[in-house]
């Protein structure tokens, strides 16, 4: 079952919590799916194409682009992925990509995953990190 998240009631909640990721392991793995106009999918695939695509695709059989493919990546345990051989640097990380740790790492990439993905320097704004999460639910096929 998929729940729907209206964006605002999301962008409150993280507003809320601090920055730094939780490593609690949610037992109950659905990220709940943000809710989103066309226009704010638009925006968040034109921020995957220029900030993510050249080393991340979204389809599952281009997982040896440079990065891991990241189709489902919400919800999963970080670098899980068996088709991606991860640096021992990420690998050692224990910690499930839910909403407020990927909107934590999106806002702070080098800060929470150092070397992960330079040199992405982060996206300050909350609306469009709230935009390309949605675009990464989207795109993403079971
Ligand atoms: C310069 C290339 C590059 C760019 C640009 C880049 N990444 Fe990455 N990303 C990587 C590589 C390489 C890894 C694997 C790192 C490792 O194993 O040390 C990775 C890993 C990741 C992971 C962990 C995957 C997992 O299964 O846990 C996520 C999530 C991620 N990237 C998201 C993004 C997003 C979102 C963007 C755009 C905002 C982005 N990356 C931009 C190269 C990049």
């Amino acid at each position: 079952m998929r729940f729907k998240l209206p964006l605002g009631a999301i962008v409150l909640t993280l507003l809320a919590s601090c920055a730094g990721v939780d490593s609690t392991p949610a037992t109950a793995f659905q990220v709940p799916e943000i809710e989103m106009t066309t226009a704010q999918l638009e925006h968040g695939a034109k921020i995957f194409k220029y900030k993510c695509a050249a080393c991340h695709s979204m389809d599952v059989d281009k997982s040896q682009f440079f990065g891991p493919h990241l189709n489902q990546i919400m919800g999963r345990k970080i670098g899980e992925l068996e088709s991606y051989k991860f640096s021992d640097d990420v690998a050692d990380f224990d910690f499930y990509w839910t909403l407020e740790n990927m909107d934590a790492w999106l806002e702070n990439p080098q800060q929470i995953v150092p070397n992960m993905c330079m040199p992405f320097l982060g996206i300050k704004n909350s609306e469009q990190r709230l935009a390309l999460i949605g675009y990464m639910q989207q795109a993403s096929t079971p």
